[in-house]
């Protein structure tokens, strides 16, 4: 494991291992982020590996500045306005992403929209300017432990299987980012779907007026059925298929491929599990955009980043409302 001072050497380092598709753990005034290129969707799936995360939960997405932000996200006036009073700072906005702006689509786990953010912690902003890239990053803990708010923490739930991580002393803030739903251009207000780093007061004195009403986030377990709001194919999903049915739409996995003739995608021929975690919401689409009636889905197995494939298969297979 490497830990190492975030002095200039490190940041530049740092930023080299994010440009190669690698994880660096980073200093935020909140809390450790556990960062990789946010284009880059293997190095994406690699977060959700390491912290054993069985599902896949939208990630927030960290830019250096708000001219950066713009070219991911589209800003309602409202965003606008808690973007220039806040950032950089522990509030992250949830809003309409710009679809080929190149984020892989792993971050929001198939939403359309995408959790931005600037921190202002003088360490995590030269990470993100020596890496150029938008970074992908939820705290750095193993899944189901606290966040981390100092190097020794991650280090002590993650160790080896992040390629460096930066220590800057203790977090200043030490709770996550304030997350605010902004995504919406109707008359609502922006609601709250995570407390934290800054309060509802100071977030409706700069809007200047109340929120909408508290949303649920997404690290409230849900069960399958209440789960509208993720992207659901419009074909319906078939999962463990060892024999697609004529016409079928196929969602394969590994070298061998049943007979079939229809629409096929592999996400990954050589069952590399990080392969498909980066395919799997375009390959969903992709299919779905072919327009037939149902999805076939080959036995995908279950270890490792698997369980969170077959999680997120499972609800898109799951009867609709
Ligand atoms: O302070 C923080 O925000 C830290 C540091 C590292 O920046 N990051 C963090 O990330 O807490 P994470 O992944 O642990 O939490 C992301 C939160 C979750 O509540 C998630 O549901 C929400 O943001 N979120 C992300 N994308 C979303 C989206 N498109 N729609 C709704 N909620 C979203
Ligand atoms: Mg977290």
């Amino acid at each position: 494991m490497q830990i190492a001072k975030a002095n200039t050497e490190a940041i530049e380092k740092a930023g080299d291992i994010l440009r190669r598709g690698g994880l660096v753990a980073l200093p935020t005034e909140t809390v450790y982020g556990l960062a990789a290129d946010a284009m880059n969707g293997e190095a994406v799936a690699r977060i959700f590996e390491t912290k054993r995360r069985p599902t896949f939960n939208p990630l927030i997405v960290h830019v250096p500045d708000l001219a950066s932000a713009r070219e991911f996200a589209v800003f309602t006036g409202e965003a606008e306005k808690l973007a220039r009073s806040f950032w950089p700072g522990p509030l992250t906005l949830v809003l309409q992403c710009h679809p080929h702006a190149g984020i892989s689509d792993l971050v929001s786990a198939g939403l359309s929209t995408l959790a931005v953010r600037v921190p202002a912690h003088p360490v995590g902003q030269a990470v993100l300017r020596a890496a150029a890239t938008p970074i992908a990053a939820p705290s750095a803990n193993r899944s189901g432990r606290v966040s981390p708010t100092t190097a020794a923490h991650v280090a002590s739930d993650l160790g080896d299987s992040v390629d460096l991580i930066l220590d800057a002393g203790p977090c200043e803030v030490g709770i996550e980012s304030t997350v605010v739903d902004c995504s919406t251009q109707t008359e609502s207000a922006p609601s709250l779907l995570r407390p934290g780093g800054i309060s509802v007061d100071q977030i409706e004195a700069a809007l200047g007026k109340r929120m909408g009403p508290r949303q649920d986030s997404f690290e409230a377990p849900r069960s399958p059925g209440q789960l509208v709001s993720h992207y659901a194919p419009r074909a319906r999903v078939r999962l463990n298929v060892a024999s697609p049915e004529p016409g079928e739409a196929l969602l394969a996995f590994g070298p061998q491929i049943p007979p079939h003739c229809g629409p096929m995608i592999n996400l990954s021929e050589t069952r590399n599990l990080r392969e498909a975690a980066a395919n799997l919401f375009a390959a969903l689409r992709a299919l779905d955009a072919e327009g037939c009636s149902s999805i076939a889905v080959l036995p995908i197995p279950g270890e490792g980043l698997g369980e969170a494939i077959n999680d997120r298969l499972l609800r898109a297979a799951a009867p609709r409302p």
